[in-house]
């Protein structure tokens, strides 16, 4: 897709569609007003009709308009012209194209307003890009289509070049995610990585079952252990500021597949867990847009990935493992896999010296039950680390709500026979109590678990984007490490 920067008047700009961002209450002017002349006042008698109405989520498509030079006009919500934020840019050109990508195009334009400030221009941008890509990837006739071209009315360079970062970013995350779990085996996962960060100034360390077990990764290795495809431990170095230890962080759950383990989940429960490796997938794409955008920061970027399988020689409930940090930890349940696989990363995350750090996984089921499919849990032992990530999601409208993290809940993990247990008694505050567990294994730093189980991954498709991946927490995670540079 090309996208560029157009300023010629757009009631005289020839294209497949058009597509014109309207808000509530709104009277008609520059160039809104213009094309509402040109098609005699058409705009003006749908609003005052109340056909077209402004409000967010709202879609009018109008074929073959009179006196323009665009084959369609669709006419998408953007409510309150004084409140216009990331979040509604973001699913109403998301909206938009999704829609037009019914069918191929080769023209495309895009009018949000005069005076849209950049982030927001740049938000629109990347959910104009995630709208027209879909899950399709094995389908050979593509049920949505990316427009060959797009134009951006009264946006600058930059602000283009951003969104087509985040778009790209965000896509990245969602063919991973989107990808067969016998396709993206642990293996592939880091050879795509080494791939998609070639033209980045980031340095791809990757260690093997070998290296693994040289490092005494105990609890990674033995969730990896059923599995006849070996796991890796990938680590992305991106030195933005030149010498010294990295400000951040950001570590990733891989599970390629997450079948329970001999805690086996039920078909129902199995037949999405190719996304538990959503967070890994987030840490990749972020490391990618950080590096490209040249922010001047250091950061680091660890996955672990391995595949939760079963067989003669699975992981057991009752054995004692050893991460590689040297506690202890019983097995009751083989199905809380992600936080043995973090244990360890966040262990060797603890050796790169970084200032602070954030994990992102597909972590619980509990979090869904708390908070629903939109929101991802935050739980931090540092209030500042965590107010800051807070403030950035309000910025980028992708939604986190942070879990209380009282000790109460660290005594749920206490066991008899080792240090800790990966699951407490009973299922109540399940977020929290694997929040307590991954605690465990980041010493002193600064540290927020982001559980994302909800929000990476889409069941049904949205009017703004198609069911699967969805590469959310992208442009929070940008925007945050942005304030930290
Ligand atoms: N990968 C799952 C969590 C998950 C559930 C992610 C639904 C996305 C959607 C995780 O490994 C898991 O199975 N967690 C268990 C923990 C339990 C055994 C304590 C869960 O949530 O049931
Ligand atoms: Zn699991
Ligand atoms: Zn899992």
């Amino acid at each position: 897709m090309n996208i560029q920067p157009i300023d010629s008047p757009i009631s005289e700009f020839t294209c497949d569609a058009l597509v014109i961002g309207i808000h509530k209450n709104l009277q008609l002017s520059g160039q809104l007003a213009d094309i509402d002349r040109a098609t005699d006042g058409m705009i003006q008698r749908l609003i005052d009709q109340e056909e077209v109405t402004g409000k967010r989520g709202d879609l009018v498509e109008l074929l073959d308009p009179r006196n323009l030079k665009a084959s369609r006009l669709l006419l998408v919500g953007l409510d309150e012209a004084d409140s216009l934020d990331q979040k509604t840019a973001f699913q109403a050109a998301g909206h938009a194209a999704k829609h037009l990508a019914a069918k191929p195009r080769k023209r495309v334009a895009f009018y949000f307003g005069d005076d849209v400030p950049d982030d927001i221009s740049s938000a629109a941008i990347c959910g104009m890009m995630t709208g027209c890509q879909g899950q399709d990837l094995y389908r050979a006739e593509k049920k949505l289509n990316v427009p060959d071209q797009v134009f951006w009315y009264g946006v600058n360079q930059p602000a283009i070049d951003e969104g087509r970062l985040f778009g790209e970013s965000a896509n990245t995350v969602r063919r991973l995610v989107n990808e067969p779990p016998s396709v993206l085996i642990p293996s592939r996962f880091a050879d795509d990585i080494r791939h998609l960060v070639e033209d980045c100034e980031i340095d791809v360390e990757v260690w093997d079952q070998e290296r693994l077990a040289q490092e005494r990764c105990g609890a990674l290795l033995a969730v990896a252990r059923a599995s006849v495809n070996q796991p890796r431990l990938v680590i992305l170095r991106y030195r933005g500021a030149g010498a010294g230890d990295p400000a951040l962080a950001l570590a990733g759950k891989g599970v390629t597949f997450d079948s329970g383990g001999l805690s086996l989940k039920p078909s129902d429960a199995m037949k999405t867990m190719k996304c538990d490796m959503a967070g890994a997938a987030t840490v990749v794409g972020t490391m990618i847009a950080i590096a490209k955008l040249q922010l001047p920061v250091n950061v680091v970027g660890l996955v672990g990935l391995v595949e939760n399988m079963i067989g003669g020689n699975a992981y057991k409930l009752g054995d004692v493992l050893t991460a590689r940090s040297g506690k202890t930890i019983e097995v009751l349940n083989t199905d809380a896999e992600g936080r043995l696989v973090l244990a360890d990363v966040l262990n060797v995350a603890g050796d790169e010296k970084p200032a602070r750090i954030l994990d992102l996984a597909t972590l619980t089921g509990a979090c869904l039950v708390a908070l629903g499919t939109n929101v991802a849990g935050l739980m931090t032992n540092n209030q500042p680390l965590c107010d800051q990530l807070v403030d950035a999601s309000k910025k980028t409208g992708e939604p986190v709500w942070q879990l209380p993290m009282f000790s109460e809940f660290g005594e749920q993990i206490e066991s008899d026979v080792a240090d800790i247990k990966n699951i407490s008694e009973g299922r109540w505050g399940g977020a929290i109590t694997a929040g307590k567990f991954l605690e465990h294994f980041v010493g002193e730093i600064p540290w927020v678990h982001i559980d994302i189980a909800g929000p990476s991954f889409r069941e049904k498709p949205q009017a703004w984007i198609d069911a699967g991946g969805t590469g959310s927490m992208v442009r929070t995670l940008v925007e945050l490490i942005r304030r930290l540079a």
